[in-house]
């Protein structure tokens, strides 16, 4: 970037849109590589490789994304706050998905809508910082900025960002979605056999108790309507699941940007559902300008310093068309602040008349740092969120379609609260996450029947 004043507006206006487009912009969060040619040809290479997703696949998530627009769906998008090469193995991907499949399972049973599944997973390597920098014991590295850019330890050597991480990143993406798919495709989250999804570690949880009851007693409905008719109900073998990461790393998106036969315009095709963190989500900076180009459908987190300018100028120039199913506004105010910040947005999006997905993320406006030093996030702060948005939307004549949590399938004690209670003595025991602290299964589920029972209040 040069420090020239850029004319956003004329930039925007002459230029036909390309994938690179976005380089006359100012780009946040970049990784700097210190090895321009070696960065080059790691970009050649991938965008040589064959695609991480189709144009089909975004689009059937488009349909869906414009139903819950509709109100006729709840969108659930969960995952990792920032994957890891080290755990691309097949007990966290499994463990995950069984978390994700049994909250589907419970939204769907409680709000009595198909639900749309979204995994944070198969390229979430990129994370934002607060600084460029770290500085421990009087020496200073580039910061950690997730798998995709370089290493968590603190030496010289890991930090600095590595371009093959990128084609290695692209590699472990594709072997997480290619489990994935094959998982659901091959009778794991069949309806029929909701015990696929148990996970060991779990015993005697009430919440899992609980759980069986419900998938107890929908077992029940499927065989009395597969004995009714006379059929077995085939739909009810697979689900359709779809991938979601932070864009962040423009290199990297735009090497798998295209264009594919039998379709106009471009399709960013690392994942299904790209979206702008808090942080890269300024009008003029380059992030939006990617975004703007490309066909998928997308995400933008609106934090509490957005205001109602902002965010219907982010509408116009990523929905100048009103398309359903284009635009999920992804707020996360923090239970503390939501209730002053939402509904001035709700009503500014609502005199656009344009359509959006309201989905909630009550994680990244509640983390706090304990005494000692350890990142949380109280359940009840979490909770509170969530059920705030929901009445929130309702006495603002909008609604809230769904819901984006950090969450993993593994035995973690990272956020605080919740059915056990676990207090800052626990987040010692299991505290796994290299950067945010996620819902465990208890405080996922928990979480998912919480929602449903708020919604049913409000009917
Ligand atoms: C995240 O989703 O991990 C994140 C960094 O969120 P936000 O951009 O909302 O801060
Ligand atoms: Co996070």
């Amino acid at each position: 970037m040069n420090d020239e004043v850029i004319d956003v507006d004329s930039l925007r206006k002459e230029s036909n849109w390309q994938p690179a487009s976005w380089q006359a912009f100012e780009a946040k969060q970049q990784a700097h590589y210190p090895d321009q040619a070696a960065l080059q040809a790691a970009l050649d290479e991938l965008s040589s490789l064959p695609p991480l997703v189709t144009s089909w696949e975004i689009l059937s998530l488009k349909e869906q994304i414009a139903q819950a627009q509709a109100g006729e769906r709840f969108f659930l998008q969960g995952g990792d706050c920032a994957e890891s090469f080290a755990e691309c193995n097949s007990d966290v991907i499994t463990n995950r998905l069984k978390v994700l499949l049994q909250m589907s399972l419970a939204l769907t049973h409680g709000l009595q809508k198909p639900v749309v599944r979204v995994g944070r997973f198969a390229g979430q390597y990129a994370k934002p910082r607060s600084s460029d920098v770290e500085t421990r014991d009087g020496v200073t590295l580039p910061s950690y900025r997730g798998d995709l850019v370089n290493s968590v330890e603190f030496t010289a050597e890991a930090r600095r960002p590595d371009p093959q991480r990128l084609i290695h990143g692209h590699a472990m993406s594709s072997m997480t979605m290619n489990f994935v798919r094959a998982l659901v495709d091959g009778g794991f989250a069949d309806l029929h056999h909701p015990e696929y999804w148990n996970l060991s570690w779990v015993k005697h949880s009430p919440l899992a108790e609980e759980f069986q009851r419900l998938a107890d007693s929908l077992g029940r409905a499927v065989n009395f309507m597969e004995t009714i008719s006379g059929r077995r109900a085939g739909a009810l073998k697979r689900v359709d699941f779809y991938t979601s990461h932070e864009a962040l790393h423009l290199h990297y998106e735009q090497a798998s940007t295209r264009q594919v036969p039998r379709q106009t315009g471009w399709f960013d095709l690392t994942t299904h559902f790209p979206w702008i963190g808090m942080r890269t989500a300024d009008v003029d900076g380059a992030h939006v300008e990617y975004f703007r180009g490309i066909r998928n459908p997308v995400g933008i987190k609106i934090g509490p310093g957005a205001d109602a300018v902002q965010v219907q100028k982010l509408l116009e120039i990523l929905n100048p068309q009103s398309e359903p199913g284009r635009m999920v506004l992804i707020h996360r105010m923090g239970a503390s602040r939501i209730e002053e910040k939402l509904p001035p947005l709700i009503r500014a999006v609502q005199d656009t008349g344009s359509p959006v997905l309201w989905v909630c993320d009550p994680m990244h406006g509640n983390t706090e740092t304990t005494g000692s030093g350890i990142k949380t996030r109280r359940f009840r702060n979490i909770m509170s969120e969530m059920e705030l948005a929901i009445e929130l939307h309702h006495q603002n004549s909008s609604h809230l379609g769904g819901a984006h949590l950090e969450l993993t399938g593994e035995d973690v004690t990272e956020c605080t609260g919740g059915a056990r209670n676990l207090d800052e003595t626990d987040l010692e025991r299991a505290y796994k996450s290299i950067v945010d602290p996620r819902l465990n299964y208890e405080q996922a589920l928990e979480l998912s029947m919480l929602i449903v029972s708020k919604f049913e209040k409000l009917a």
